[in-house]
């Protein structure tokens, strides 16, 4: 594994050490990483009222677009379930909006396998900004 990689890695797993889990008890870690190398951090974020939880990949996601970042290369995704971690549709449709189709996603659980996909073998024939008008 190269070290960019490895650092990308280390930077999603150590988010789950900050997520904010106290109902599901299921922290998920998440880095997001600009076309410039740049890293953004993510973790879930609960709530009492369940609905209002936002995920780690939303976190990530939101946090980098709201400092002007557009353009992104990878996501790690890291949680502890036993095979690698499979994100929600939701978050599955941030990605699309952000993310070219053959943008590499790195998936991560506690069997240790790093499952390689990309965005559009997340969501397939997907909505998006090109389906709209104008
Ligand atoms: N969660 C994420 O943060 N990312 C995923 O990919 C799956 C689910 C969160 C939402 C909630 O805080 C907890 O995991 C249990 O669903």
């Amino acid at each position: 594994m190269g070290k960019a990689k490895k650092e990308w890695l280390d930077v999603a797993i150590a988010a789950m050490d900050k997520a904010y889990v106290p109902y599901s008890h299921f922290p998920v870690g998440a880095c997001l990483v600009t076309k410039s190398g740049k890293v953004y951090q993510g973790l879930n974020i609960e709530n009492a009222s369940f609905g209002l939880s936002n995920c780690a990949e939303r976190t990530a996601f939101f946090k980098a677009v709201s400092e002007g970042e557009r353009e992104f290369q990878h996501l790690v995704v890291v949680g502890h379930t036993p095979e690698p971690i499979s994100p929600c549709g939701a978050c599955r449709q941030v990605m699309v909006e952000f993310c070219e189709p053959t943008m590499p996603v790195t998936l991560l659980g506690d069997d240790g396998v790093m499952k390689e996909t990309t965005i559009e073998s997340l969501l397939p024939y997907s909505f998006s900004s090109k389906d709209l008008p104008g």
